[in-house]
């Protein structure tokens, strides 16, 4: 079992698109995925039409974990974790132990990926978890979604993962409203990964996509060579990416 992490320092980059586009791509190469939804505002879920209950409301109002939070959709576990956003500073440590064990062995028995679509800037020990998440002691891969503008953040972010996540790809996601200055994109995608080879293993730039925009892998059936490319980097550990 493997784990890629979806991360970014800014709402609106990709980090949804990407995690669900990775999810449904792993799946359709015959792995079992569960998306873990980590954004406080479920947007992920929301598209895969998963309405109910957060894992947190679960634990909050007593009600048995998992049963309404984890789903199967369209072939893919689905895990909620927020469905209240004004919830996600309590500490729910003291019910860490059981949620472990059981996320644990359904995992262990079921899942070959866990796709982690994760709210803004999240960090190892942020909640409670993404520090049962680490203690899982599986191996992770990184996806830092950047725009233009924020890559100097993303790389600082990069860092604050290094000892977390082993393989680690930058990507430059040209989104809205970021004029298309393409060239530009790709000249700081190489100049960040000639001088973060030690942070980075790949760095790419992935252009807007009419498709991809408001993608949901439930209605459309829709590939992007781009992220083709980042999943089978992460996969086999390709370090150049064009
Ligand atoms: N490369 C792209 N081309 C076109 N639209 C994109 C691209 N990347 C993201 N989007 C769109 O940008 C919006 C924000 O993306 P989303 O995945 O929700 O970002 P995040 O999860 O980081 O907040 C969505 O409407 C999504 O469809
Ligand atoms: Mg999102």
């Amino acid at each position: 079992m493997e784990a890629i992490y979806v991360l970014g320092v800014k709402g609106g980059i990709g980090k949804t698109t990407f995690s669900l586009y990775f999810a449904k791509r792993l799946s359709l190469m015959g792995k079992n995925v569960m998306y873990i939804d980590h954004d406080y505002f479920s947007f992920g879920s929301l598209i895969l039409g998963h309405n109910d209950l957060g894992l947190l409301e679960e634990i909050e109002r007593n009600l048995p974990i998992f049963s309404r939070s984890l789903k199967n959709i369209d072939n893919l576990y689905v895990l909620k974790l927020f469905s209240n956003p004004l919830n996600i500073n309590k500490n729910y440590s003291l019910l860490s132990n059981k949620i472990q064990q059981v996320l644990n062995s359904i995992l262990k028995r079921e899942v070959d990926y866990i796709i982690l679509d994760s709210s803004v800037g999240i960090l190892p020990d942020n909640d409670i978890v993404m520090a049962l998440l680490e203690e899982l002691e599986i191996e992770k891969e990184g996806v830092f979604l950047s725009d233009m503008l924020s890559v100097n953040s993303t790389i600082k972010y990069a860092k604050l993962w290094e000892n977390n996540i082993k393989y680690k790809v930058l990507v430059i996601n040209m989104v809205p409203p970021i004029p298309e200055n393409l060239s530009e994109a790709i000249k700081i995608a190489n100049e960040v990964y000639n001088n973060y080879n030690e942070l980075f293993n790949a760095a790419i730039v992935v252009q807007f996509d009419e498709k991809m925009y408001n993608y949901n892998p439930i209605i459309a059936e829709y590939e992007n060579e781009k992220l083709n490319s980042i999943l089978l980097s992460i996969l086999y550990r390709y370090n150049t990416l064009k």
